[in-house]
């Protein structure tokens, strides 16, 4: 039995999580459940980076004390994992007791080899990434995100990082896994051959913070403090030290790409300072983009989980995210892609594939897997099937061993995709319609052959959607997932007589519906955000970092309803932005326009908005020809309540600008925007 450690970064508690933070650990997770299911001894883990100036700041803003906040969002972060049924080990906050004596032993091994010294720093700070960066003068923009740095001018620790460029250089050749993919790799070369300059690692403005031991009028620079996680979470530097001799080094640090100078440079410089081993990998992913740019709370183009576990399942998400980004690059999240993945994959492809399989197996031969014929009944399509999957097996191990989770679930989909074509193929409702002996023969063969193809893309996909795969096995009739030996998968393992379990669809299909659902949770979600923080912001706050922090009245990460608070007293004679939200403006493009029969004012306008044509009677017919609109944008209000005009309905209505007895002018854009956003 080999060991496997895994990690996630530890993720900042001065953002509430949000798919982003879910897709690394997704990925983690998955990669966990795959080497417990090829029998490695796994260790998982993950936790929350709760010490420094941006922490700081964030709870000073959300107006409580730091330690309050920290355990109020780290607990967000671990019952949503839980929630999504994520197998983590160990969950480790920067806060623990056990933490915190793990990053001093580790300071003391470091200093006492001679790389730590004191002297004076004076330079540019971002609180945003808590990177000390090149820029020159106060609120030089970071070279990293662009947010204003602020001057530091501290007597701090250093540590000496330039005795490590020749070692690192020398690392990096020697093991060309060690960063993985080969872009970052390449990236953290030329870093580092360009120079390495010593590091300041402890500072002294501010107090929240792991003392320095022995001068505790100075705290433990956060990266160091944060990376140490890895290590203190085994048990370093305290007296029970089991797991960190049995799982240290990590097998994967798995990151975003935006924090491999960390991971890559510091990281492995700080263990070499200790003379500790080396992780024996860093992998760097892609970022997931929402409306094309980097998901992310300061951006305020968030999508939470919950929002796709409620609609969709945690499995749904799982599979989308992994299957349709490459994983490395960046890729985009949209709601219409998920469920148009969701349907294609998993309703119609292996949904389907169990429901009308077990079903048929049911109905002719009493819900017992049935005998495939060696002889008679026979045919080649049966040998090319089990061939694919064979390949299948081979494939998908290879790409999930490199990561590269797309192409592995494509391998696994290529079988689905080649038993459904040999389903439709045989018929075997016809030939469950015959009597004769060749036809019953053929229809046991053709339902064995589905089956056991089944089993074998349930096998694989388990990591990938542990809930569903497991009600699949069991509705095969194999009992629980958990107990099956991976590598002992091979065609033909599916025993004859298999009684089936009781036969369920495990994804429903998603209708249009389904998109509007999520996207209005979120909208309403950000609107009682955007309120609260607007009310909440301390308007003193230094850095972007600050002004956009977790409002402390944000409502529980379970529920996407607007906060339960009482709403904000509004002056006579305004509105509240909640009122405000309750009206659903969105583009809309014209399809169809005519004039309605008997009535001069009144056009019948179909419109496009995206995830539905709806039918709208406008009163614009004096001011425009209906030809003239057809192609055009407009804005409607959504969600009207549909009422009826001259017999006909209504369900929205459109914007448009007029005075008195002048005639109506349609809001509309000078830049082109895509039908179905949202006007807010
Ligand atoms: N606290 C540091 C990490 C310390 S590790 C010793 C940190 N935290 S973070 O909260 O900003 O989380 C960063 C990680 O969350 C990223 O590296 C990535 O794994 C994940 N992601 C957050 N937003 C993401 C996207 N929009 N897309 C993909 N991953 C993202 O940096």
């Amino acid at each position: 039995m080999s060991k496997f450690y895994i990690t996630t970064p530890i993720y900042y508690v001065n953002a509430r999580p949000h798919i982003g933070h879910a897709y690394t650990t997704i990925a983690c997770d998955t990669i966990a459940r795959r080497h417990r299911m090829l029998g490695d001894d796994t260790w998982f883990l993950t936790g929350t980076d709760e010490h420094g100036q941006k922490i700081e700041r964030a709870a000073q803003a959300a107006g409580k004390t730091p330690q309050q906040f920290t355990d109020e969002v780290s607990a967000e972060f671990r019952a949503l994992w839980d929630r999504m049924g994520l197998t983590y080990n160990d969950f480790i906050r920067t806060t623990s007791p056990r933490h915190k004596q793990g990053v001093q032993a580790l300071w003391r091994r470091i200093a006492d080899a001679g790389y730590i010294y004191k002297s004076h720093y004076t330079g540019q700070y971002c609180v945003f990434d808590e990177l000390y960066v090149d820029a020159v003068g106060s609120g030089a923009p970071c070279p990293e995100c662009g947010r204003p740095t602020e001057t530091v001018k501290e007597e701090n620790y250093f540590f000496k990082l330039s005795a490590f460029q020749e070692p690192l250089i020398k690392l990096y050749t020697e093991q060309p896994d060690f960063i993985r993919p080969e872009t970052r790799r390449n990236e953290v070369i030329s870093f580092v051959a360009s120079g390495l300059r010593d590091l300041s690692i402890s500072r002294s403005t501010f107090s929240w913070g792991i003392p320095v031991p022995d001068d505790p009028k100075h705290v433990i620079y956060v990266w160091l403090d944060a990376l140490a996680n890895y290590i203190t979470a085994l048990g370093y530097g305290s007296s029970d030290t089991t797991k960190y001799e049995k799982y240290w080094p990590a097998d994967v640090h798995m990151i975003g790409k935006e924090i491999v100078r960390f991971h890559c440079v510091y990281w492995p410089a700080f263990l070499m300072a200790a003379g500790l081993p080396l992780p024996k990998g860093i992998t760097a992913h892609g970022w997931l983009l929402f409306e094309e740019n980097k998901m992310s709370k300061s951006r305020g183009n968030i999508v939470r989980a919950e929002t796709i576990i409620d609609v969709l399942g945690t499995d749904a998400l799982r599979y989308f995210l992994l299957r349709e980004i490459v994983f490395g690059q960046d890729g985009s999240f949209s709601f219409d892609a998920l469920v148009q993945r969701y349907n294609a994959d998993l309703a119609n492809g292996l949904g389907n594939l169990a429901s009308r399989t077990l079903t048929m197996i049911n109905r002719y031969f009493n819900g017992e897997v049935p005998y495939p014929s060696h002889t008679a009944a026979h045919s080649a399509q049966e040998d090319a099937i089990a061939e694919t999957a064979t390949k299948a097996i081979a494939d998908f191990g290879t790409y999930f061993d490199q990561f590269q989770f797309s192409r592995a679930l494509e391998a696994a989909w290529g079988l689905v995709s080649a038993v459904d074509k040999y389903i439709v193929e045989n018929e075997p409702w016809a030939l469950g319609d015959k009597d004769d002996e060749l036809s019953r023969a053929r229809l046991g063969t053709v339902l064995y052959t589905s089956a056991e193809a089944l089993r074998i893309v349930t096998a694989l996909a388990h990591p990938v959607m542990p809930d569903a795969t497991a009600k699949i096995w069991a509705q095969l009739g194999l009992g629980d997932i958990k107990n099956f030996d991976l590598p002992e998968l091979r065609w033909g393992q599916l025993h004859l007589g298999t009684k089936l379990g009781e036969v369920q669809g495990v994804f429903p299909r998603a209708d249009k519906s389904a998109i509007t659902r999520m996207q209005n949770m979120e909208e309403r979600n950000a609107a009682t955000l955007a309120s609260t923080t607007t009310a909440t912001a301390t308007p003193s706050a230094q850095s972007s970092a600050t002004a956009v922090a977790p409002p402390p009245g944000a409502p529980p990460v379970a529920g996407a309803q607007p906060s339960a608070k009482p709403p904000a007293a509004v002056p006579d004679g305004k509105i509240s932005i909640d009122d405000f939200t309750k009206v659903e403006l969105r583009v809309a493009q014209v399809k169809v326009a005519e004039r309605v029969k008997g009535a001069d004012k009144l056009l019948r306008l179909e419109v496009d908005l995206g995830t539905e044509v709806r039918q709208i009677l406008a009163g614009i017919a004096e001011a425009y020809a209906p030809e003239t609109l057809v192609g055009r944008k407009i804005v409607i209000v959504a969600n009207l309540a549909p009422r009826k005009l001259r017999g006909l309905e209504s369900n929205g209505m459109l914007l448009a600008a007029s005075i008195d007895g002048g005639k109506p002018v349609l809001a509309s854009f000078l830049e082109d925007i895509p039908i179905g956003a949202r006007l807010k």
